[in-house]
């Protein structure tokens, strides 16, 4: 017997078949009962009619119960009106059977289907979201290797602080204390000057008490570094892999975006046409007198309102460029602007559609004298950013890099109202279960 996977029933249409997985929903009419199986790769309507199988079978499929693991045995044929195909069932083994499974069709809300995540990640709606996350995953990676970057995986495990020193966890390690990683960016500078481009990925953890739909404790960072790189060419390097994550979406992930009832327009639009690049001021500008948001405080911060309203006016990515240099790392190239303002060689790219900040990058502080007058500024401990300074001392070079946010990305690609949706087990401000 030819055991197939969901996804493959295309290509074995009028063959007898074996497909092992759930039980996802169950209807019955009469001498007809209707499954939906889900394996993993997909979901499929299976048939069973009284006429066609044994009394035993018949039997089995009336007590079956959601979520209990089957073995169907069938013919995979096409629907007679829809031309949908569905499996003419002929057997059923029960694997494991599941009594009174805690998610069911009526409607739950948030809080019950988080406390039961490790249930919920079978319902369609997660397995949707998180197959997308896998596939930006892979487009990142691709993407990065057909770059000519190399894998450079930074320590979780921290002295320093990357980003604002109130955001940091603090782990007692040995006799001494150290914090878990904001951002693995300033070991990546030092990887730069031996590979010339690098990436790394893994966990990050912020601390910040903000309790928005889009900010998680622990996150998934990409970060990127460039030698020889200025800001320009950092911004360049980073639209082409937006543009790219989309495409590949777009083309492989049909089933999840229908599931999901994600509106591609957009996104269709982000690969062909060119992002905006606004400086901070003339983005201020705009929130102020085009788009009439009150309180604007030029020299800030972007809000989340002015985000938004951005994103929304724009309807593709925007690069902000050229933050003021008091709301911005210390690690960033700095200049004066004519109004005698000091500012980054930065830029956050605001997503449209309420994506808001998806990447953060900046071309870094190459000098190792200002490099350390700003350390000294800030009042970090010099002694601790030592060996990041010395990446100033021998043959330093112009360098460019950027974080994105992974989970960020996904929210804004599916369309997802709340960020815990976009990672397997969500970490916010409270105490998450499981
Ligand atoms: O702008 P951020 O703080 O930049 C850095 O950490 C740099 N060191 C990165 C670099 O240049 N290599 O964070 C980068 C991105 C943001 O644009 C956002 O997408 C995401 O990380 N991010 C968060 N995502 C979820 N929850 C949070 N609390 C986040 N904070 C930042």
């Amino acid at each position: 017997m030819k055991v197939i996977n969901i996804k493959d029933i295309k290509s074995n249409i009028g063959l007898e078949v074996k497909i092992n997985g759930w039980i996802y929903n169950k209807r019955s009419s009469g001498r007809i009962v209707f499954l939906v199986l889900r394996d993993g790769t997909g979901f499929l309507q299976c048939v069973v009619e009284e006429d066609n199988v044994d009394v035993n079978t018949w039997n089995v499929v009336n007590c079956l119960s959601i979520e209990s693991s089957v073995s169907l045995v069938g013919i995979l044929v096409k629907h007679p009106k829809n031309e949908e195909i569905e499996l003419k069932t002929k057997s059923i083994l029960v694997i494991g059977s599941s009594k009174d499974y805690p998610i069911t069709k009526k409607e739950h809300g948030p809080e019950f289907l988080f406390e039961n995540r490790d249930l919920y990640l079978r319902s369609k709606t997660p397995w949707a979201i998180l197959r997308i996350r896998d596939q930006i995953f892979r487009s990142i990676t691709n993407f990065f290797y057909e770059e000519g970057f190399i894998r450079f995986d930074s320590p979780i495990l921290q002295p320093t602080s990357c980003e604002d020193t109130t955001q940091l966890f603090e782990v007692k390690y040995y006799e001494e204390v150290m914090y878990l990683t904001q951002s693995g960016q300033l070991y990546l500078e030092a990887g730069i000057m031996s590979f010339g481009k690098a990436y790394d990925f893994g966990p990050v953890f912020r601390a910040e008490k903000s309790k928005t739909r889009n900010h998680l404790s622990e996150f998934w960072m990409m970060d990127a570094e460039m030698a020889f790189y200025d800001q320009e060419m950092n911004e360049d390097i980073q639209e082409k892999m937006v543009k790219r994550i989309i495409k590949d979406v777009l083309d492989n992930c049909e089933l999840e975006l229908n599931i999901l009832e994600r509106n591609t327009t957009i996104l269709e639009r982000c690969i062909k046409e060119q992002f905006i690049r606004i400086k901070h001021k003339e983005a201020k500008r705009i929130c102020k007198e085009v788009l009439n948001i009150q309180n604007v405080v030029e020299l800030d911060d972007m809000s989340t309102e002015e985000e938004i309203a951005l994103g929304n006016y724009f309807q593709i990515p925007v690069f902000i460029e050229d933050y003021p240099m008091a709301v911005k790392s210390f690690y960033m190239k700095k200049y004066v602007d004519m109004d005698g303002v000091e500012r980054a060689k930065n830029a956050d790219l605001i997503a449209p559609e309420e994506g808001r900040e998806i990447i953060g990058g900046s071309q870094r502080e190459d000098d190792y004298e200002v490099l350390k007058a700003e350390i000294m500024k800030r009042n970090y401990p010099i002694e601790k950013y030592e060996w990041y300074l010395n990446i100033r001392k021998y043959g330093s070079v112009p360098h460019s890099g950027f974080g994105l946010g992974l989970e960020r990305m996904v929210r804004w690609i599916t369309g997802v109202h709340h960020i815990r949706e976009t990672i397997p087990f969500p970490r916010t401000t409270i105490i998450n279960k499981p």
